[in-house]
């Protein structure tokens, strides 16, 4: 399997055609590979995969460098955001996720400034990424300056409309504003499906850099993730752990990743992260735990194989853990 996907990395292009029980790939110098059809998952994820693992970062549809893997926020104090930001700057981490709605965007701004002191680390080399709640989707372009405000920051990397609600779409033409003045780099959307996100694209002028929906094993939102790449727009998981409630007991120990990660030497949670990146999928686990946050980032020196990644894919069942 490993030689196929050599030569189809390579190659880079092939046309898929699915029969019975094998599958063939045609190759784009003429030759024919035939591989089992339950290796195809695996397969189409390693073909289309846009992450660069060396990096750690995947280039948006703007041309803006994203990194793959960062800090969540969600359910933080801001004291806690401080340390849990400043934590995650310190391992590596250049992915920071907050929102209005979390309160904490000052300890934030405060564990980034923290960090570039201690660290040495630029802004640039920091991705933040804020959310406009549905409360002020009506004051939108104010609201955007209060993120820039509460944060301390000139620019904001990535501005995401936190849920479909009343003035969403004025909300998104605000953050619109907000990239022409140089304000925002990038804009996106969370908590949208297609719907929705099709009636969005009728007012945009800026196709959403990434979609940040509930995503996991047991809820991996395949077919939103088809419909956005057709605008080249990247999918980030919340919940990537399954969140703080029974969802992160339920996934990590599942005896599927719990095998997964005695196989590698690995904990449940870093099989689960390292699955979301080898599926091309943005994670961002929240964390108030030092040497949660450091194992947390330490998923590049393993490799899950199509095998484990196909055994993870089946746990699907479109079970969500949120409430909402
Ligand atoms: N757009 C939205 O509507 C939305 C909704 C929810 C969340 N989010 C964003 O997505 C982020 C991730 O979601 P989440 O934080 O709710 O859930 P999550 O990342 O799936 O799970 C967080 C839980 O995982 C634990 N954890 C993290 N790393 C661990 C490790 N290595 N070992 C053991 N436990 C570990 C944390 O506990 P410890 O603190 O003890 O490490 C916490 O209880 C949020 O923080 C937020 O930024 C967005």
């Amino acid at each position: 399997m490993k030689k196929v996907l050599a030569s189809i990395a390579l190659l880079c292009t092939a046309c898929l055609n699915v029969q019975c029980q094998k599958t063939e790939i045609h190759m784009n110098d003429g030759t024919t590979v035939e591989i089992p059809v339950e290796d195809i998952d695996s397969i189409t994820f390693s073909m289309t995969n846009p992450f660069n693992f060396e990096t750690r970062t995947v280039k948006l549809n703007n041309g803006y460098e994203m990194p793959i893997i960062g800090i969540g926020t969600f359910y933080l104090s801001t004291a806690q955001a401080e340390e849990s930001v400043y934590n995650a700057l310190k391992v590596g981490m250049r992915l920071i996720d907050t929102a209005d709605i979390y309160g904490n965007e000052v300890g934030v701004g405060r564990g980034i400034r923290r960090a570039m002191q201690d660290f040495g680390i630029k802004r640039e080399e920091i991705f933040v990424t804020s959310k406009l709640w549905t409360s002020s989707f009506n004051n939108a372009d104010y609201e955007v300056d209060e993120r820039l405000e509460r944060l301390g920051l000139d620019y904001i990397d990535l501005l995401l409309l936190h849920h479909t609600a009343a003035y969403d779409e004025e909300a998104y033409q605000a953050m619109e504003r907000g990239v022409r003045d140089g304000k925002i780099r990038s804009i996106g959307l969370s908590n949208f499906y297609e719907e929705d996100i099709d009636r969005m694209m009728k007012i945009a002028t800026i196709k959403p850099a990434v979609l940040q929906n509930e995503t996991h094993p047991y809820h991996q939102s395949r077919s939103v993730k088809a419909h956005i790449a057709k605008m080249g727009t990247i999918l980030e998981a919340w919940f990537p752990l399954g969140g703080r409630g029974t969802g992160i007991k339920t996934l990590s120990e599942h005896e599927v990743i719990t095998s997964i990660a005695l196989a590698h030497n690995k904990s449940a949670y870093q099989v689960l992260l390292r699955w979301h990146l080898q599926c091309g999928t943005i994670a961002i686990p929240g964390s108030s735990n030092a040497a949660h946050i450091a194992e947390d980032y330490d998923i590049f020196d393993f490799e899950l194989t199509p095998d484990e990644m196909n055994r993870i894919n089946a746990l699907e069942c479109n079970h969500r853990f949120a409430s909402y």
